[in-house]
């Protein structure tokens, strides 16, 4: 494993970073709470990152209705390893059936923030991101309650996930006027979906890393959706297709296979390849996987041994350009 920090701060966190937002659900979807992995599959792959080195791991208050933060509190302390994690979590998605049950206000932020702690076992979350922006609620506001949350010794540092353009614009200077460092930015990245590099710049010189969610696109990446062909039996796009339908088209199916085609030139899966190129941009510091087997996280560790110049990226953009 490679280790970086994250973003200014001293925190070295592991390139790959777990995602855990498949335990006990997909994502924040009520529909899906109680699909995704079970638990024991969630703490086999918790043990299988901590073997192979991951210390980052990444969850969010919404996740599985909560049954994600719970698992890993759980993974945490029967395995004695707060010590050696790197504790991500989240908070904006909605959480309950009343209007105030999300979002980035002061008042739901200082109740979350209690809430996951309580789930997760532990007195303080590494890393506490907003999970998407709040159009409801003035960032200050926001900014204001994180800040309070580090100064109470429950949050080590704040970040922002999926914003973007004038949003982050305005949350990076908001922060520097106030002094509150941003630790980080956590959006979807992947050799499909690369509109993200265009906030790379503003991260450098705010001094927020950067680290990529969704780097297979979803399991697209994967190779595994074929033109013509059914989606396979328990696949994210059985389970939940909504935020993919734009992929579902012969130019995405065909710079897919055009990409497979280079994999297997290099004796790779397309998998580990699509990661190469997520791991190998200056812009990032690392990369939120979603595995779903044990065996997954060891193919995704294998990835950061790929090696590929500027032109060798450059070349698998181009492939993907005709879409
Ligand atoms: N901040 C946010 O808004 C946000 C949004 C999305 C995700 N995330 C975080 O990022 C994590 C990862 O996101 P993601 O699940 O979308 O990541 P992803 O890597 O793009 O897709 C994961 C999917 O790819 C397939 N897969 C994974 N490893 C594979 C391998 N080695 N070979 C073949 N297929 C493989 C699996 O598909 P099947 O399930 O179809 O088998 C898996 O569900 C989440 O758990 C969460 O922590 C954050």
């Amino acid at each position: 494993m490679r280790y970086r920090p994250l973003g200014g701060t001293p925190l070295q966190v592991s390139v790959l970073a777990l995602g855990c937002g498949n335990f006990g659900g997909i994502g924040s979807v009520p529909e899906l709470f109680g699909r995704g992995d079970d638990r024991d599959t969630a703490f086999a792959l918790m043990d299988a990152a901590r073997e192979h080195g991951i210390t980052l791991f990444d969850t969010a208050n919404a996740y599985g209705g909560g049954t994600s933060e719970e698992w890993v509190g759980q993974w945490l302390a029967s395995r004695r390893a707060r010590a050696d994690v790197v504790l991500t979590t989240k908070v904006r998605n909605r959480v309950g059936p009343h209007p105030a049950d999300e979002g980035l206000s002061a008042r739901h932020i200082r109740e979350q923030i209690d809430a996951s702690l309580r789930r997760l076992g532990t007195d303080r979350v590494d890393l506490y991101l907003a999970h998407a922006p709040d159009p409801r609620v003035p960032i200050d506001e926001t900014l204001s309650a994180f800040d309070e949350q580090v100064r109470a010794g429950k949050v080590r540092y704040a970040g922002l996930s999926n914003y973007a353009g004038a949003e982050l614009v305005a949350a990076a200077g908001a922060a520097a006027s106030n002094g509150m460092t941003l630790a980080n930015l956590q959006s979807g990245y992947s050799l499909l979906d690369r509109a993200a590099a265009g906030n790379f710049p503003l991260c450098a010189e705010h001094g927020i890393g950067f680290t990529a969610h969704s780097p297979l696109a979803g399991g697209w990446l994967s190779g595994k959706y074929r033109a013509g062909q059914p989606f396979p039996e328990g696949s994210r796009m059985t389970l939940r297709p909504e935020p993919y339908q734009q992929w579902r088209n012969a130019d995405t199916y065909a710079a897919i296979g055009a990409l497979d085609r280079m994999a297997r030139d290099r004796g790779l899966a397309l998998a580990a390849l699509a990661l190469a190129w997520v791991l190998t941009d200056p812009g990032v510091t690392g990369a939120v996987i979603g595995p779903r087997r044990p065996e997954q996280v060891a193919q995704a560790v294998a990835a950061l041994d790929v090696t590929l110049t500027d032109d060798q990226r450059s070349a698998l953009v181009a492939r993907t350009s005709s879409r």
